[in-house]
C-alpha cells in the first residue's frame, strides 16, 4: 500500500483521543510553531469516545470542531463503529490519528481510512500490546521501553511500526513517573512521524513502512 506525498500539504488530520490530550497538544503546537504548510499537516477535527475529557478542552481552545462518539449510546459495536466512520469521514482527513483513543475501531473504519490510521502506543511493540502497556511492562521488569508510532490494522497494536522510541527504567520508578517519561519521547516522535509521512508520503510493504 502507498501514499504519495500530499498533492496539496497539509494534509488534513483527524485525531481521535479519550483522556489528556497530550499528543494532541504536541501536534498542535507544532503546526503552530512552524505552520502547518511548512510541517505538512493540521488538524482539522478532534473526536473522543466520551465527554469531559481534557482532550476536548484542547481542540475546542484550538478553535476545532469537536465530536463525541460513546460506545454505550450504540445498540452494539459494528454500530458505533459505523457512527464513528462517519463522524471521521464528515471531515475529510488524509491521515487519521488515533492519541490515547482508548477503544479498537471495527472493520467499517478500516475499510475507510485502513493504510492511513496511526496510533502511538507507551510500549515497544510487539512487547506489552493493549491498554495498559506502561504497567504491563513495569511490572515484567524490563530495563528498558518506550513507544510505539504505527499503523493500525485489524489487530491489537500489530500494525507496521512507523517510528520507535526507546526509554530506561530507573530504579525508583513507578507506573506513572516512567509512563510521563514515557510520553516526552513519545511526543516528539509522533510529531515528527506524522510530519514526515505528511510532507514525503509513504509506502507499506508488508510489515515494513517506508519513508522516503
Ligand atoms: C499515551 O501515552 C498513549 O500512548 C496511550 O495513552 C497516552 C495518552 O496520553 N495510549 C494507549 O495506551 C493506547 N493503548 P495523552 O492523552 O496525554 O496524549
Amino acid at each position: 500500500m502507498a501514499s504519495a506525498p500530499q498533492e496539496s500539504l497539509p494534509a488534513r488530520l483527524v485525531v481521535l483521543v479519550s483522556g489528556s490530550g497530550t499528543n494532541l497538544q504536541a501536534l498542535l503546537d507544532a503546526q503552530a510553531a512552524q505552520g502547518p504548510a511548512a510541517y505538512g499537516a493540521e488538524v482539522v477535527a478532534v473526536g473522543a469516545d466520551r465527554d469531559g475529557i481534557t482532550g476536548l478542552e484542547r481542540a475546542e481552545r484550538a478553535g476545532l470542531p469537536t465530536f463525541v462518539r460513546r460506545l454505550r449510546d450504540h445498540p452494539d459495536r459494528a454500530s458505533w463503529d459505523r457512527a464513528l466512520t462517519r463522524d471521521v469521514a464528515a471531515h475529510r482527513p488524509d491521515l487519521v490519528v488515533s492519541a490515547g483513543f482508548m477503544k479498537v475501531v471495527g472493520a467499517e473504519f478500516l475499510a475507510a481510512f485502513g493504510g492511513r490510521i496511526i496510533n502511538t502506543h507507551p510500549a515497544l511493540l510487539p512487547s506489552f500490546p493493549g491498554a495498559h502497556g506502561v504497567r504491563d511492562a513495569f511490572a515484567h521488569g524490563v530495563k528498558v521501553t518506550g513507544c510505539t508510532v504505527h499503523f493500525i490494522d485489524e489487530g491489537v497494536d500489530t500494525g507496521p511500526i512507523i517510528a520507535q522510541g526507546v526509554v530506561p527504567v530507573r530504579e525508583k520508578d513507578d507506573e506513572s513517573a516512567l509512563h510521563e517519561r514515557i510520553k516526552e519521547v513519545e511526543r516528539e516522535l509522533l510529531v515528527d512521524a506524522v510530519g514526515r509521512l505528511a510532507r514525503n508520503g509513504y509506502r507499506i510493504e508488508g510489515r515494513k513502512v517506508y519513508i522516503p
